[in-house]
């Protein structure tokens, strides 16, 4: 088939955000620990963020006016459940309003349930690496998606399990800060099994809720007999849980960039390629090759749901011209027959950017992060509420 410029009918168009990026005071969690440990590496702390726990009416009125017909956020674990069993009320009853808020203007809420951050008594208790937290994270599911069973419209169970090994465990950039490749296997093992575990679940709570896994791919490419390298990589990021989303109702595909494999290790760079805020190569392309490879592992049954794409810059002509190239990638594989539902924009907002503090800019809008957190929509927003309002890739 030869491609169009048009999406098919019923494709979703969506942004997304995460809680700890954009509420603000989010103190009980691991990441805020982290942020203000002795000697922490991240940039600087995540503090008021951009105040969305207060302003969320906001974020859902710029939700509105692009026109996109979901919105992904994630419910904050530590505010639900802030001591082991103890549970807030408050809590639900406050995603509970931003849902309904999202539904009165036709916007389906697709609540992310583990976005990077971990009650603080979870990670005492062994966090990741202690397979009880599996158990632990399924009743908080059980719990959190019975309350919001009717206004939930998606669920993503765990936010990119594979980075908070590799960064987390590996690397040492992310809480809990251990620097032991040897761990990583082992976590992702947990993580397997939480998301197994959280799937039966949300099911069980919220049945007909489309459950599902977001992932962080690569477009991982060998380079003079870096096949192996290449194949390593695959092994340890990403086929245990793409070959884990078999049987759930959808992937969520997430990328950013490419990475190239030679025989003794990543390559880093391409000279000539420009290097964007987070170390990682301007490679838009990155998308369409990482859905083509899920939809191999996953043998074709799985459909694929881009859960974040996007670009961290400053130079807002330049995410226009890295959505419009990764939309080509996605058209491409819509005529080769994929299933790919939808696309979701990373980021609605600039926002805290983890370890990098503040400095990269994802959003569409702008958030000015002195009172009163006024937010200014980007002309990308402009150019992504037109996409959307024709269903097709507009110049
Ligand atoms: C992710 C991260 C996001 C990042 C984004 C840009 O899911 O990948 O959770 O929170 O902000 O990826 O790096």
């Amino acid at each position: 088939m030869t491609r169009t410029n048009s999406f098919p009918e019923g494709f979703r168009w969506g942004t997304a955000t995460a809680a700890h990026q954009i509420e603000g005071g989010n103190w009980n969690n691991d990441w805020w620990a982290w942020e203000h440990a002795e000697g922490s590496p991240v940039a600087e702390p995540s503090g008021d963020a951009c105040d969305s726990w207060e302003r969320w009416p906001d974020d859902v009125a710029l939700c509105a006016g692009m026109g996109v017909d979901n919105y992904r956020f994630s419910i904050e674990w530590s505010r639900i459940e802030p001591e082991p069993g103890a549970w807030s009320s408050s809590a639900i009853a406050h995603y509970r309003r931003q849902c309904e808020a999202l539904l009165e203007r036709g916007i389906d809420p697709v609540v992310t349930f583990h976005h990077f951050t971990t009650p603080r008594w979870a990670a005492e208790l062994g966090g990741w690496a202690e397979p009880t937290t599996a158990d632990r994270f399924a009743s908080f599911c059980e719990r959190a998606a019975g309350e919001l069973a009717d206004v939930l419209r998606v669920a993503c169970t765990i936010n990119e399990p594979n980075i908070v090994s590799m960064i987390g465990y590996g690397f040492g950039l992310f809480p809990p800060g251990q620097t032991d490749m040897a761990m990583v296997e082992r976590v992702n093992e947990v993580f397997v099994d939480a998301h197994r575990q959280a799937v039966q679940a949300i099911r069980a709570a919220a049945p007909g809720v489309p459950v599902g896994l977001t992932l962080s791919m690569t477009d991982y490419q060998a380079v003079d007999g870096g096949e192996a390298t290449r194949d390593a990589a695959r092994a340890l990021m990403e086929d245990p849980f793409l070959e884990a989303a078999v049987g759930d109702d959808f992937i969520g595909v997430q990328t950013y960039s490419r990475s190239r494999c030679g025989p003794h290790g990543q390559l880093g760079p391409e000279r000539g390629v420009e290097v964007l805020a987070l170390g990682y190569e301007y490679w838009p392309e990155s998308l369409g090759a990482t859905i083509r490879r899920a939809w191999d592992v996953t043998k074709g049954v799985v459909p694929i749901r881009v859960t974040e794409n996007g670009i961290g810059t400053a130079d807002d002509t330049q995410r226009i011209r890295y959505l419009h190239t990764a939309l080509e990638g996605v058209l491409d594989c819509l005529a080769d027959g994929i299933e790919v539902t939808g696309y979701t924009c990373w980021s609605l907002l600039d926002n805290f950017e983890w370890a990098f503090g503040y400095g990269p800019h994802f959003g569409l809008v702008e958030v000015d992060r002195t009172a009163p957190f006024a937010r200014r929509p980007k002309p990308s927003a402009e150019w992504y509420g037109r996409v959307i309002t024709a269903n097709a890739l507009v110049p």
